[in-house]
């Protein structure tokens, strides 16, 4: 893959454009549908994947700061509120985030980009939980 690297590369770019971000996209959830650690988040997708990848596709094309095609197709992407259907709590917030970690090494993002981009989806995915924690006996 062809990084860009210099001042004022966005992520976008740092990633390799747009062939790279889908990329990106194709090895999260090509990870997410085979492995078992995966399975808990897997199984509150539909059966294919394919809309998933689409969607997270255009969605991270504007987060990372190349074209925002998400925004352009369903508009605010209000993540929150779309993510209410589907219970997440820390358990489902740890397993995207590991996930989304194997795919940045999938497809050899400089470690450093990687880093700061997993900071940014911590608190994307956190402020996504929806369900309160287990309790412990008291
Ligand atoms: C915290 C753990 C997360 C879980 C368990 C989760 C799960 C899901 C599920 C089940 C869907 C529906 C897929 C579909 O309709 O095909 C979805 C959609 C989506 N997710 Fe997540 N997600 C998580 C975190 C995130 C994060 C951190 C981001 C962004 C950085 C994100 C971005 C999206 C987007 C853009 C969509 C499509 C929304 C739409 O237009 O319907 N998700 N997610």
């Amino acid at each position: 893959m062809a990084f860009i690297v210099g001042p004022g590369a966005t992520p976008f770019e740092q990633l390799g454009g747009a062939i790279g971000v889908r990329a990106l996209v194709d090895a999260f959830y090509d990870r997410m549908d085979l492995e078992d650690a995966f399975a808990g988040i897997r199984a509150l997708h539909p059966s294919t994947l394919d809309g998933s990848r689409d969607k997270l596709y255009m969605f991270l094309s504007g987060w990372l700061g190349g074209p925002g095609l998400y925004v352009e197709r369903f508009g605010h992407p209000r993540l929150r509120a779309r993510h209410l259907p589907f219970a997440i709590a820390g358990a489902q917030r740890d397993q995207w985030l590991a996930c989304m970690r194997q795919a940045l090494m999938d497809v050899e993002a400089p470690a450093e980009l990687a880093q700061n981009l997993l900071r940014a989806f911590f608190d994307t995915a956190d402020w996504m939980r929806n369900q309160q924690e287990p309790q412990g006996p008291s």
